[in-house]
């Protein structure tokens, strides 16, 4: 099978040469082909070029892109999209005065979505579930991290595993699996949280592994969740079964987890919005992708992770959604990548290498996707007529998407 787009408008994120991610001042490089055509052949990028170079290449379908452009799916590198019903009630609390953190310590918050989960079949969850998958994709997302989380006992945490597998197995897009049985003590452990911990090392972690439920491990590194001291334990255990990790450190007090994630080679470090200088003199030289996000940040009306700073540093930044039912009740990268732009002082080009070839690496897709690159999966946007790739940012709150395409397959889900 073979596809040909002819005509683009312009080519984004061209990398002839395959990268792992980008840091720094190159994050303002969105390398492109003006009047470009790109081959896909059997799901793989296969070729591109200026249109003048494009002779007499064949293909089964040919696709006129003029005034169009395209560029990689989004690479959506943290998601908790796999719940049980919604938090409307906690969205009208927060809006009458009340904050996240006290919701939470009233019995809200994690503890309240894990209750609906543990009540909640499996089947019944995968069916929730594969919606808010289904419309991820349409928005654009071609790749995406799923977390565990609400589950909280043996049994519910093992049935959200289950659920992103049975996602993998039926949807074209890349997804990667992450133990966060760390997020929250449930009430029956409240006075023992030790001894949770150790049920998710003993009891849980040799599953997972055994029955290769998930890549990552992840901890809610946080006061009055976890402490710096917690993470290193889940960590460790979790080195010990394969897994590794991508935490979530900063979100609203600083407490070391950007230094024992570092310490333990973790894949990436998210949220960050509380971020000091140590934090961002700990990541440098190291391959630990910061990851921002906005959307939580906008939902919450919690600061915003300091993107100028990290970047300033010479440090690389990815963008991600964190799609959950308490702090961000959305998937949308676009509205992700706006939101940098407007609220994160990141330009057009910083955004989407953010949200693009380094999301892709903070989860270990860099190889797959996140680029216009040969042999990369064909997980294409094919954008609607518009005048510059910036528009896409600067109309904010709407999608200037036409079509995806996933493994070179149109989506229509
Ligand atoms: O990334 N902060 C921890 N976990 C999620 C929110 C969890 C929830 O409120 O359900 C987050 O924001
Ligand atoms: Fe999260």
């Amino acid at each position: 099978m073979r596809l040909l787009f002819k005509n683009i408008k312009e080519l984004i994120q061209v990398r002839p040469k395959p990268i792992s991610f980008v840091s720094g001042k190159q994050l303002k490089e969105l390398p492109s082909i003006k009047n470009a055509y790109l081959l896909v052949e059997n799901g793989l990028i296969a070729d591109f070029g200026t249109m003048a170079t494009c002779q007499n290449l064949s293909a089964d379908t040919v696709i006129d892109a003029t005034g169009k452009m395209i560029l990689p799916a989004w690479c959506d590198s943290h998601t908790h999209l796999v719940y049980a019903g919604n938090r409307e009630g906690e969205f009208v609390d927060r809006i009458n005065g009340l904050s996240y953190e006290e919701i939470a310590r009233r019995g809200g918050g994690i503890l309240n979505s894990a209750k609906k989960l543990q009540e909640t079949s499996e089947d019944e969850l995968y069916a929730q579930s594969k919606i808010r998958l289904e419309e991820i994709i349409q928005l654009g997302t071609g790749a995406v991290e799923i977390k565990s989380g609400y589950g909280l006992t043996v049994a519910a945490e093992l049935k959200m595993l289950r659920v992103i597998k049975r996602l993998r197995e039926n949807y074209p897009v890349e997804i990667k699996a992450t133990f966060l049985g760390a997020h929250a003590v449930p009430e029956i452990y409240k006075n023992n949280k030790s001894g949770y911990l150790q049920l998710l090392i003993e009891e849980l972690m040799p599953v997972i592994a055994q029955e290769k439920l998930a890549e990552f491990v992840d901890v809610f590194c946080e006061t009055g969740y976890f402490t710096v001291e917690d993470t290193e334990r889940i960590l460790q255990a979790g080195k010990q079964y394969g897994l590794t990790p991508k935490i979530h450190v900063n979100q609203f007090t600083a407490i070391g987890g950007v230094q024992i994630g570092v310490q333990y080679d973790a894949l990436s470090v998210d949220h960050l919005e509380v971020l000091r200088d140590e934090d961002v003199n700990a990541l440098k030289n190291t391959r630990t992708m910061p990851v921002a996000l906005p959307a939580c940040s906008y939902f919450l009306s919690i600061p915003y992770t300091p993107a100028r700073t990290i970047i300033d540093a010479g440090l690389p930044l990815a963008l991600a959604t964190d799609y959950n039912p308490g702090s961000t009740p959305s998937g949308n990268m676009n509205f992700v990548v706006a939101t940098a732009c407007i609220k994160m002082k990141m330009t057009p080009e910083e955004a989407i290498n953010a949200a693009t070839i380094n999301g892709a690496y903070a989860m270990g897709l860099e190889k797959k996707t996140g680029s216009i690159t040969i042999g990369k999966q064909a997980n294409l946007l094919l954008t609607k007529p518009i005048s510059s790739y910036g528009f896409i940012p600067y109309a904010f709150g709407a999608s200037q998407i036409e079509k995806v395409y996933i493994k070179g397959k149109l989506m229509t889900v």
